[in-house]
């Protein structure tokens, strides 16, 4: 499975860091990362870390295959972007090439409380079959630490992504 993340510049950051450790170790990954977002990813098999403001880079095409991308955390800022079309970073350009090739996309937007004119982007996008999944909490599977808070949202993005995994117990699983 091939995956792209990209990583903006919300508070959340180490949620993407969590979410490339917990993938399947076959998984490919190609990473882009805000100039706002400063996390630095060690290099290894399988992740590329791709630079934000190369809009040339191979996953900014139409004709580059993958199962799905998520921006993780998402600012509104990039949210914004994105539902209003605009193109000027590697993130948002292939953000846009998602929706146009009607791949799948999933956006984790990081701000509380929501404004009005966030909310009317992510509905935007929704109509567009943007997933918006952003980063809240379920409480049946019981978490008690922030690990197994983190473990949760990212069992749910993995749902959203067709990826199997055991990160939390299930609604009725013991
Ligand atoms: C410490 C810090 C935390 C931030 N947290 C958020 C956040 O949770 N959500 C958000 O939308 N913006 C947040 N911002 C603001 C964004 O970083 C800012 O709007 C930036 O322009 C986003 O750029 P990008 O979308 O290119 O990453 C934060 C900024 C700082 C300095």
């Amino acid at each position: 499975m091939k995956i792209i993340l990209a990583i903006t510049g919300a508070s959340g950051v180490s949620l993407a860091q969590k979410f490339v450790a917990s993938l399947p170790p076959k998984t490919e990954v190609f990473i882009i990362q805000s100039q706002n977002a400063k996390t630095v990813f060690k290099k290894e098999e399988n992740i590329e870390v791709l630079d934000d403001a190369d809009i040339a880079a191979k996953v900014a095409s139409g004709s580059f295959k993958c199962d799905a991308m998520i921006v993780l955390p998402c600012s509104m800022n990039t949210l914004a972007k994105i539902s209003s079309g605009i193109c000027d970073n590697l993130t948002t350009r292939t953000a846009s090439v998602m929706i146009k090739e009607q791949r799948k996309l999933i956006l984790a937007p990081r701000e509380m409380p929501f404004s009005a004119i966030a909310l009317e982007n992510m509905l935007k996008l929704a109509r567009l079959q943007v997933i918006i999944a952003p980063p809240i909490l379920g409480y049946y599977s019981n978490p008690s630490t922030l690990g197994d808070m983190e473990d949760f949202l990212i069992g749910k993005w993995f749902d959203l992504i067709g990826i199997e995994h055991t990160l939390f117990k299930r609604w009725g699983e013991r």
